[in-house]
C-alpha cells in the first residue's frame, strides 16, 4: 500500500514514486479542505471590511461632521442603515469615494513615476511574501491603486490573496507565456482583480518554474531580453500608484529580471548571523549584476533601497543585538521599524488571511502587531511619496520632506 511505503521505510530502501504521489495528494486535499472551511459558505475568499464613521473620518482626513454634512447635502450618498437605524459601516470602496469627493486621495500625480517596488533577497523564508502582501494592503487601505506581481512559482502571494494556484490559476494566466513567447512586452493579459478593493494581481503557479529556462534560453546572445519584464511592468504600471514584485528566493533569471524591473528595493533580513551573511552576499551580487546589466542595457537607478529587519523577536537578546548591529552597519539605508515576529501573523496565516483582514479583534497581541505593521508600512509609504515630485511641497509642509 502506497501509504505504508513511506511510514515503514525504516531501511534505506527506495521510496516508491506512487507513495510520494499519495503524499502529494494528501497534502493537496488538506489545502482544499482548509480553503473550504475558512472561505465557507462560499468557495472564494471574500474581504468585506467595514469601517465606522469615526474610522472613516480618520481614513479620509476629514471630521465625522464633514462626512455627515456631505451626506446630508448630497455630495455623498446617504449612508446605509441597519435595522436598528444605525450606520452599517462603510466599505473601502465607499471610503475611496469619500476621498475623491473631498480631494484627499493620496494618489501619485500624472507626471509622477509609478513606484515599482521589489521585496527581494535571494535567501528563502525571510518574509518577502508576507511583507509584500501587507504593504499592498496597507497602501490599498490608504486609497492607493496597487498591483502585486507574483514572480515565484511557490505562489505564496497568490495563495495569500485567496487563489488556489493548483486549481484556479492556469499557466497561461501567469508570467509564463510572457517569457515563453516573443511579441510585444505587454502584461495586461495576466492582470486580475482580487477580493481587495484597489489591489490587482498577476498570479503564479508551479508552472512558472519553466520561465527560468525560457528566460535563460532567450538570454543567450540577447542580453536585451533581461529587460523584457521591465518593459512588461511598464506596460501596465500606468494604471497604478505602486506595483509590488514578489520574486523567488534564488539567484535565477526571474530574480535578475525583477531587479532590473524595479525602481525601488526593500531587502528583508531576519536578525540572524546566517541571514545577515546572506544579505551581505545579496548586496554584493546586486552590485556586480547591476554593473553587468548596465553595460548591456544602460543605467537604471533606484528611488530608494532599504534593508528591513524581519521576524524580529524582541524577547530574544540575540535578535536585538544583531538588529542593533544591522542599524550600525546600514545606518540610514535601513528602515527604523522592523517587522516583529508575531503570533498574529501566524494566526492570520492559518486562516489564509493577513493581519489587515482580521477584524473584530481587540487583543493586545493584535493591536501590537497591527501598530507595528502600520509604523513599518508608514515609513515605506513616505519613501514612495518622496519619489513623487508632486508630493514634495505637501511633505515639506508637513515637515516630512
Ligand atoms: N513577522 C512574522 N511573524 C511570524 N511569522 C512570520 C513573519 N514573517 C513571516 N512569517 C512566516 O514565515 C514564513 C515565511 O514567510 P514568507 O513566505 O513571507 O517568506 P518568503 O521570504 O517569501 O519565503 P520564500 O523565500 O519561500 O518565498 C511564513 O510561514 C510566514 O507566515
Ligand atoms: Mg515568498
Amino acid at each position: 500500500m502506497a501509504k505504508l511505503a513511506i511510514a515503514e521505510n525504516t531501511t534505506a530502501g527506495p521510496i516508491l514514486l506512487d507513495a510520494l504521489s499519495a503524499l502529494s495528494d494528501r497534502a493537496h486535499d488538506v489545502i482544499t479542505r482548509l480553503r473550504a472551511t475558512v472561505f465557507a459558505p462560499g468557495e472564494e475568499k471574500l474581504v468585506d471590511l467595514r469601517f465606522t464613521i469615526t474610522k472613516a473620518a480618520e481614513m479620509v482626513g476629514r471630521t465625522s461632521e464633514a462626512i455627515r454634512q456631505a451626506e446630508a447635502d448630497g455630495r455623498l450618498p446617504a449612508p446605509r442603515l441597519g435595522p436598528s437605524g444605525r450606520r452599517e459601516g462603510y466599505s473601502l470602496t465607499e471610503i475611496n469615494h469619500m476621498r475623491d469627493v473631498f480631494g484627499t486621495r493620496p494618489s501619485r500625480g500624472p507626471n509622477d513615476p509609478p513606484l515599482i517596488l521589489a521585496v527581494q533577497n535571494f535567501k528563502g523564508g525571510v518574509g518577502k511574501s508576507t511583507l509584500t502582501c501587507h504593504i499592498a494592503q496597507f497602501l490599498a487601505l490608504k486609497g492607493y491603486r496597487v498591483a502585486v506581481i507574483d514572480c515565484d512559482s511557490q505562489a505564496s502571494s497568490t495563495t495569500i490573496f485567496g487563489l488556489n494556484p493548483d486549481i484556479e490559476v492556469d499557466d497561461e494566466q501567469t508570467l509564463l507565456p510572457f517569457f515563453r513567447h516573443a511579441g510585444p512586452p505587454d502584461l495586461k493579459y495576466a492582470v486580475r482583480s482580487t477580493a481587495w478593493t484597489g489591489i490587482d494581481l498577476i498570479p503564479a503557479n508551479l508552472g512558472l518554474y519553466q520561465a527560468e529556462y525560457e528566460a535563460a534560453a532567450r538570454l543567450r546572445g540577447n542580453p536585451q531580453s533581461l529587460d523584457r519584464l521591465r518593459l512588461g511592468v511598464e506596460s501596465m504600471a500606468d494604471a497604478y500608484d505602486v506595483v509590488l514584485l514578489d520574486p523567488p528566493p534564488a539567484l535565477g533569471m526571474l530574480s535578475l529580471a525583477v531587479i532590473r524591473a524595479a525602481n525601488a528595493l526593500l531587502i528583508p533580513t531576519p536578525p540572524s548571523t546566517v541571514d545577515f551573511a546572506s544579505t551581505a552576499h545579496f548586496l554584493r551580487m546586486i552590485v556586480e549584476t547591476l554593473e553587468i546589466m548596465e553595460g548591456h542595457l544602460g543605467a537604471r537607478g533606484f528611488h530608494f533601497l532599504r534593508v528591513v529587519a524581519t521576524k524580529v523577536d524582541e524577547g530574544k537578546s540575540a535578535h536585538t543585538q544583531i538588529r542593533d548591529m544591522m542599524h550600525a552597519v546600514f545606518g540610514a539605508d535601513m528602515l527604523s521599524a522592523s517587522l516583529l515576529d508575531s503570533a498574529e501573523i501566524d494566526n492570520a496565516n492559518v486562516q489564509l488571511r493577513t493581519v489587515y483582514e482580521l477584524t473584530g479583534l481587540a487583543t493586545k497581541t493584535y493591536e501590537r502587531c497591527r501598530n507595528n505593521l502600520d509604523r513599518l508600512n508608514g515609513e515605506i509609504e513616505l519613501l514612495i511619496r518622496k519619489a513623487w515630485p508632486s508630493h514634495r511641497s505637501e511633505l515639506r509642509r508637513l515637515g516630512l520632506g
